[in-house]
């Protein structure tokens, strides 16, 4: 079993999309075991992209995900963050494939409506981020 986080960008909280990807992540039969809808702090966005401090987009893309609220959901099942990642598709939605989120409602990757954790390392770190107070189940 694996525990990954996916974070619903504030452009898909926006389009009122947060039903139509929970409900694509529990048909696929994983189990959502943390939910929330944060106006997320500064800190903790940036902690977040630590990694990409140094890449061109960093600040524009803290910028966006404290623009407005995000939903973090913890979603556990047999290897949830390989699954997780294609069910969202290509990170430049231009890429993804018809099917999967971004595939079906993204254009720009300034607005790929998901995030979801990379590898188990990176799950760990962003699980203990986003939700401090551990999860539910
Ligand atoms: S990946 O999938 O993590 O390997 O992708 P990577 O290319 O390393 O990108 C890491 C995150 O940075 C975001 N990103 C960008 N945001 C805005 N503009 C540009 N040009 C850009 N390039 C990369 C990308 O969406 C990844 O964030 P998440 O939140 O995982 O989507």
């Amino acid at each position: 079993m694996e525990t990954t986080l996916i974070l619903i960008k504030p452009g898909g909280v926006q389009r009122n999309l947060i039903g139509e990807i929970t409900t694509r992540i529990e048909r696929r039969n994983l189990k959502v075991v943390g939910l929330k809808l944060v106006n997320a702090p500064r800190e903790t966005v940036e902690a977040h992209y630590a990694e990409h401090k140094e890449r061109p987009f960093f600040g524009s893309v803290c910028d966006y995900l404290t623009s407005g609220p995000v939903v973090a959901l913890a979603v556990r099942g047999e290897n949830a963050i390989k699954a997780i990642r294609a069910m969202m598709g290509a990170t430049n939605p231009l890429d993804a494939t018809p099917g999967t989120v971004r595939g079906d409602f993204a254009l720009s990757i300034d607005d790929n409506l998901t995030h979801s954790s990379s590898d188990p390392e990176a799950a760990a770190n962003e699980l203990a981020l986003w939700f401090p107070e551990g999860l539910v189940a």
